[in-house]
């Protein structure tokens, strides 16, 4: 097999075509609480596609490290992965449909040498209020592609948005022919043989919380190709785990364990994935650590579910396995992400300080489980037990699922989700540690700060235009600053408004409450979030009162009243129709 070294093919590739290369933002995302974790190259990017100027120029390119949790409970067969790199070039106001599409052209059939005859498109067929995107079809045709290859389809194919609001528009994906079968002329969106290599989405517009569409003040161009498929398809293999990327991790799984990759694909895919995004959300700067929140919960249940398939497949839980594969990782990674080499200590103590905590439950919580199996009356595992497997053996639900389901039986997950959220609200108000522990760099100043910033969007919104919302966040434990979309400089006296509006929600002493909620539930009651990104789970929602009401990550105080006093510093412009708050609570 030959090994592609496509990332360092794609960056130099959109160098020579005048783009800066720009490192990959944290996976965590610095200034929005509302996502756990960057899943898109152009996530980090928002502000500059909303119009603020980015200081490397107009022409960007990067490899952007992603976590998309929709699929973890799908991991383990041959395509997904909870961590992947995501390759990108961005115009901010420069090219458009033209030289975008053209250069996609080149790169595939010239760099990678694809042949024409295995590609076909899709184009935006157009709807009430956007036209049909018949530019970027005669591009396509000018270049090679016939008529045939290409196919125009509607907003749910061809139209791409990050969440529900937010920097948009129509986009061309760019498909390869993975068979041995021969090439049908006429491309069919519904035959899988046709994979999606490449996206190239035209943002020029922004879509607002009412649902409507406004222009951006530029053209952008975003567009994204998935790592680990494309080298896949370069590669000439159907299984992603069996590229070059994966080849020795796999190859060291099967050695430690008593299996091969014909008995076990499934446990030795998912060591794989769940060790590798393992390793990258402990090395993110942030500092994050397995817990029973958010980003830490989720680090969590990567580990233990690896553990338990690490077990299953009969490796030695006590040789070090979790120390060998993450150094292998860190190793092929490190060029790209200095963080792994910096935190390299910290990434492996996590790994085994979690191993050792479950370890030691592990074995009882599966006896456990092989009881409450035996003595169970039908094929329900009913919430109390799921919940008994979490609180005292340590086990995610979707690992007892997982257990349950290899014994054709089925778990009350509704069940076990609302007692467990029971359960987080108790140790909630129980203690204030939670707050402290949770989020790392979320001190006591902080969580202030990020309750007075929902404070501060609601009441821009009463006093100024109740079409306002966040554009970004940044708080320290001195100060918090908030952009939001405006088309004025505030006036002193919108200004003094919005302060004392703020003061008088802190003076009635409101209580803020934390609610988990199925993703679609929270926008339909109304939820503010800045964009809104598909988790399997549960969102949660902060309210304070009936003044406020945000997907958000949290943390946040208990009751506005611990705020003091907020006071607005400086209001001034941050981009085109963006305004920038900084304000202070004394
Ligand atoms: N943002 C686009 C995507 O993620 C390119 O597909």
């Amino acid at each position: 097999m030959q090994k592609i070294d496509l990332k360092e093919k794609y960056l130099k590739f959109f160098e020579s075509k005048g783009h800066k290369i720009i490192p990959s933002a944290p996976l965590i995302p610095e200034n929005d609480p509302s996502v756990l974790f960057n899943t898109a190259g152009m996530q980090p990017l928002v502000p500059y596609l909303m119009g603020q100027k980015h200081p490397l120029g107009t022409r960007l390119t990067d490899v952007q490290k992603c976590v998309r949790l929709t699929d973890l409970d799908g991991i383990g067969d041959k395509t997904h992965h909870t961590f992947f790199e995501m390759l990108g070039n961005w115009s901010l106001g420069d090219y458009f449909k033209k030289e975008s599409i053209s250069w996609s052209f080149e790169f595939l059939t010239k760099v990678l040498n694809i042949p024409v005859e295995k590609l076909a498109v899709t184009v935006f067929e157009g709807d009430e209020t956007i036209p049909r995107d018949e530019e970027s079809a005669n591009v396509w045709k000018s270049l090679g592609i016939p008529e045939e290859r290409i196919s125009y389809l509607n907003k749910d194919n061809n139209f791409w948005i990050a969440g529900e609001v937010g920097p948009c528009g129509p986009d061309t994906e760019i498909f390869y022919w993975r068979s041995e079968d021969p090439v049908p002329v006429k491309h069919d969106p519904e035959d899988e043989r046709w994979v999606e290599i490449w996206n190239n989405v035209f943002m020029q517009y922004e879509k607002q919380a009412d649902g409507s569409v406004k222009e951006l003040p530029h053209k952008n161009v975003d567009t994204g190709m998935g790592v680990e498929r494309t080298v896949a398809i370069l590669e000439g293999v159907d299984d992603n785990y069996l590229t070059s990327i994966w080849k020795d991790i796999i190859d060291k799984i099967i050695e430690m364990s008593n299996t091969t990759y014909e008995e076990n694909p499934e446990s030795i895919r998912i060591i794989a994935d769940h060790i590798r995004t393992a390793v990258f959300i402990a090395a993110d700067n942030s500092g994050i650590k397995p817990s029973n929140t958010d980003q830490g919960y989720i680090l969590r249940r990567l580990i233990r579910r690896m553990i338990r398939h690490a077990k299953k497949i009969g490796i030695d839980l006590e040789s070090g396995f979790e120390r060998t594969l993450a150094s292998m990782i860190i190793e092929k990674y490190k060029g790209y992400y200095q963080e792994l080499s910096d935190n390299k200590e910290v990434v492996l103590d996590v790994l085994t300080n979690e191993l050792n905590k479950f370890n030691k439950t592990l074995e009882k919580g599966l006896k456990e489980f092989e009881k409450i199996v035996a003595h169970l009356n039908g094929n329900i595992l009913d919430k109390d037990l799921a919940f008994k497997l979490y609180d005292t053996y340590g086990f995610p639900l979707e690992l007892t699922v997982e257990l349950a389901q290899e014994k054709g039986i089925k778990v009350d997950e509704e069940g076990f989700n609302q007692k467990f959220k029971e359960h987080q609200e108790k140790s909630r108000a129980g203690s204030e540690q939670k707050f402290k522990g949770g989020l790392a760099g979320n001190g006591e100043m902080e969580t202030k700060y990020h309750t007075a910033t929902h404070l501060l969007n609601a009441a821009l919104k009463q006093v100024i235009d109740k079409n306002i919302h966040q554009r970004g966040s940044n708080i320290t434990a001195e100060r918090m600053r908030f952009d939001f979309n405006c088309d004025h400089k505030l006036t002193d006296e919108e200004k003094q408004k919005v302060e004392d509006l703020v003061n008088s929600w802190i003076k009635e002493e409101i209580p803020v409450t934390v609610q988990e909620m199925n993703k679609q539930d929270a926008i339909n009651s109304g939820a503010e979030c800045m964009f809104i990104e598909k988790y399997p789970d549960v969102v949660t929602v902060y309210s304070i009162g009936n003044v406020s009401k945000e997907l958000c990550g949290g943390p946040h105080v208990k009751n506005t009243k611990e705020l003091g006093h907020f006071k607005i510093k400086k209001e001034e412009a941050s981009s085109a129709g963006v305004r920038r708050i900084k304000a202070i609570l004394e």
